[in-house]
């Protein structure tokens, strides 16, 4: 099925009374709008006479990605937990939860936040040559993340076993699908290695990091508030992991446009020094410790990105070879 408008949703299905309940328990006789916002299930559900709009995000039972289905389930809670952080309100959140409902497949029922995503300022800043919207928002982007990762912060070191591991993951699927050859992904793998023995990299503290931080899972709203959705890869890991998903969707997402492997250079360093905070005392060693663990983030989420098939395979190809340039680079700073 393809997104897009779907209908009212029937009396008869149970979904109608868990949202009469739980979304708009006074409005009598609610009518809901419906639409299919993503092929993986995800829907938005407006009442008509109220105009409360929300999400809702469903799994199959015998989901033939069990993985998923598991994570999805878990996001009800990441949502509550990281919000008692104070990830609550204005300018910094995440999404509100409102319900749940296992037994019909509902993994999740949450607010609808009205707001542009980072794709709509990266599109501004290449085809209407309009640098500015992107920079404040990388800005505003790196404010959240910053505050997550500073107040979520443990006592705990950084486990660097599943990075490996996603490092594996991801490097074989490419291999499998010829994207890589088996030769490069066992050099790759070597690199990842190295990475993994410096000292650096072990010595830091984790934070619950979002996991997912691609430019579609932030929302940035008229009054100025940034608000994470789709936290179902939230986790324990070095802070830098996401500051690396955005470099590396950034890298991606300018290449992809332009073809020109330097374009998102200026942008990252923007989103990385304002994430290291205001000019002053520790700034800069925040920023020299970030750029030097940064490669490997980076490279993981390029490598990632690379699994998609619609990007072609020369694509592909061109985004996974940059990935292992970016390693190899990173190695020698
Ligand atoms: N609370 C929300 N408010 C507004 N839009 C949302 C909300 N949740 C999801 N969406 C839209 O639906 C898309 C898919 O939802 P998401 O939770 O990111 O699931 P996934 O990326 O795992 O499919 C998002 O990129 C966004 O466009
Ligand atoms: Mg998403």
């Amino acid at each position: 099925m393809e997104p897009g408008y779907l209908g009212t949703l029937s009396r008869a299905d149970p979904l109608y009374e868990i949202l009469q309940a739980d979304v708009c328990p006074s409005v009598k006789d609610p009518v809901f709008h419906v639409d299919l916002i993503s092929k993986r299930r995800v829907y938005k559900y407006t009442e008509e006479k109220s105009r409360m709009a929300i999400i809702g995000k469903f799994f199959l039972p015998d989901d033939p990605k069990p993985a998923r289905a598991l994570r999805i389930k878990s996001e009800f809670e990441k949502l509550h937990k990281v919000r008692c952080y104070g990830f609550d309100a204005s300018p910094h959140y995440v999404v509100r939860p409102i319900s749940r409902n296992e037994k019909i497949g509902l993994a999740l029922v949450e607010e609808f936040i009205s707001g542009k995503n980072l794709d709509h300022f990266i599109k501004k800043a290449i085809y209407e040559k309009s640098p500015g919207p992107l920079k404040k928002t990388l800005s505003r982007l790196a404010s959240f993340l910053s505050a997550l990762h500073r107040r979520t912060l443990n006592g705990k070191r950084v486990d660097l076993e599943p990075v490996f591991a996603y490092y594996q993951k991801v490097l074989s699927k490419l291999a499998a699908e010829n994207v890589l050859l088996e030769k490069e992904r066992l050099g790759i793998l070597k690199l990842v290695e190295k990475w993994l023995k410096r000292p650096r990299l072990s010595a830091d503290r984790a934070s619950i990091v979002h996991g997912d931080a691609t430019p579609t899972n932030f929302l940035f709203t008229e009054n100025g508030d940034v608000v994470a959705i789709d936290l179902e890869r939230m986790k324990d890991a070095d802070a830098i992991f996401d500051a690396g998903m955005v470099c590396g969707e950034l890298k991606h997402a300018f290449l992809w446009r332009t073809g020109n492997p330097y374009a998102a250079e200026p942008y990252i360093c923007h989103f990385l020094s304002s994430y290291c905070g205001p000019e002053g005392r520790g700034k800069r060693s925040a920023f020299r410790s970030i750029t030097m663990k940064n490669p490997l983030y980076m490279a993981l989420a390029e490598f990632r990105i690379s699994r998609n098939n619609y990007l072609g395979r020369q694509y592909r190809r061109d985004l996974a070879l940059e990935a292992t340039r970016c390693l190899k680079w990173g190695l020698r700073i």
